[in-house]
């Protein structure tokens, strides 16, 4: 049972993290262009569908079958077979790369080139530091907002949580846990370094981990390797790191007055008690103002982090914000892939400490060849049936 939060926690007033629908309703739409419309893609799709202040416009896909399916399941009559046909051929405002990871580049660039005013993309954002770099650069120095994706990170509850802990409502951050952090440090694991990121407004400084089963640390690609070590953060907040998923997986930050759990949920708040034991309160967030874009499938209740996420990168676009601003931007995921970089690195020399921002941007982590390369090519094709929606 969960007691009432005492009232210092819940007094402070919460300034508005998005728009309102009301205040989208009156906005002109913006034209969206989906690049990979495969199983991600095609949740894209549906929420750029269903906001009041975008169309979707044109979609690039790869698959000449998929393409014709997604074609008429969002009724898109402007269909290219890749980012620079379709941008070449478009005036968009936003292009969203739900590619494989391997082709999220020569999209970003081409649609940076083509002047589009937001880009998205989705994680893990490259396998080497130089090419997520040069995305992220590309898009800055054009001054295009350039957004991640479909990161937990993004929840409106987590963001909620993140305000109060930079308002010092739980007070100090004393220090920070992350546990589960294995099996995908790149592909999956970026989630708990963007939330970390975000929870103790820090960024990642000094790595020391290490690494097991040993066979891990020799293969190039991120698969099945669990890291223990510590992480010092910017702040000088240390963080401890675990592989072990028990209590439970996710990021924990420890403040003087109680703690802020994320774990993949809306983050759980704990307060000190008198006898000294974190108790659970009641967070009382305010609800999520665009609830509503799910109630029809295949969007779920858990697609929150989707929709909050699209919601932030198109207000970005429509007010002339920066990509600092952002729920989770591509600078977000580059340094979550600098991170997992940087801790297979120290495991592989025993836990010795390894400084960041890495100096080496060849450096490089693959993820899973699903991620890679995509179901199609790794004989995990999506069915056109599945692609058309009909089985939803
Ligand atoms: N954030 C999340 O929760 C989450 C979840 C699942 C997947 N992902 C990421 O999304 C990406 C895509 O995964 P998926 O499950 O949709 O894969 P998928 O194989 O189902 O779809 C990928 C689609 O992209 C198309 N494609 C490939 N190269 C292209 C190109 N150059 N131009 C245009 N189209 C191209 C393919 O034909 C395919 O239809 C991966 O990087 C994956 O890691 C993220």
């Amino acid at each position: 049972m969960l007691c009432s939060a005492a009232a210092p926690l819940t007094a402070a007033p919460e300034p508005p993290l998005l728009t309102t629908p009301e205040q989208a309703a009156g906005r002109k739409k913006l034209r969206v262009g989906i690049v990979g419309c495969g199983r991600m893609g095609q949740y894209f799709a549906e929420v750029y569908r269903r906001l009041p202040d975008t169309e979707l416009a044109a979609i690039a896909e790869w698959n000449d079958e998929r393409r014709k399916v997604v074609g008429e399941r969002f009724q898109v009559g402007a269909l290219f077979k890749d980012a620079p046909a379709m941008v070449r051929a478009e005036k968009l405002d936003l292009v969203a790369i739900i590619t494989p990871t391997k082709f999220m580049h020569d999209a970003v660039i081409a649609a940076a080139e083509a002047g589009v005013k937001g880009i998205a993309t989705d994680k893990p954002i490259a396998a080497s530091l130089a090419n997520a770099d040069a995305m992220v650069d590309a898009c800055a120095r054009r001054k295009i907002v350039f957004a991640g994706g479909n990161l937990q990170r993004a929840r409106w509850q987590t963001q909620v949580a993140a305000q109060r802990l930079r308002q010092g409502r739980y007070g100090r951050i004393t220090s920070a846990t992350v546990m589960g952090f294995g099996g995908e440090i790149s592909g999956g694991g970026c989630q708990h370094v963007a939330v970390l990121r975000l929870l103790t407004s820090a960024d990642v400084a000094q790595v020391e981990t290490w690494g097991f089963p040993a066979k891990t640390l020799a293969q190039e690609s991120d698969q099945g390797l669990m890291i223990n070590g510590r992480w010092r953060l910017s702040t000088g907040i240390e963080c401890s790191v675990f592989a072990d998923r028990e209590p439970f997986s996710g990021v924990q930050v420890n403040t003087e007055r109680g703690a802020i759990r994320w774990s993949w949920n809306a983050p759980r708040v704990f307060e000190i008690a008198r006898d000294g034991a974190r108790r659970e309160v009641d967070p009382a967030y305010p609800a999520f103002p665009w609830r509503h874009v799910l109630d029809k499938p295949p969007l779920r209740e858990g697609d929150d982090y989707l929709v909050a996420s699209i919601r932030s990168f198109v207000d970005a676009v429509h007010l002339g914000r920066p990509s600092s601003s952002l729920f989770v931007s591509g600078h977000d995921l580059r340094q979550s892939l600098e991170v997992a970089i940087a801790s297979k690195l120290s495991a592989g020399k025993e836990g010795g400490p390894v400084a960041l921002p890495l100096k080496d941007r060849s450096l490089a982590l693959m993820p899973t060849a699903y991620r890679w390369l995509g179901g199609d090519a790794v004989g995990s094709p999506q069915s056109a049936t599945d692609a058309s929606g009909e089985t939803q």
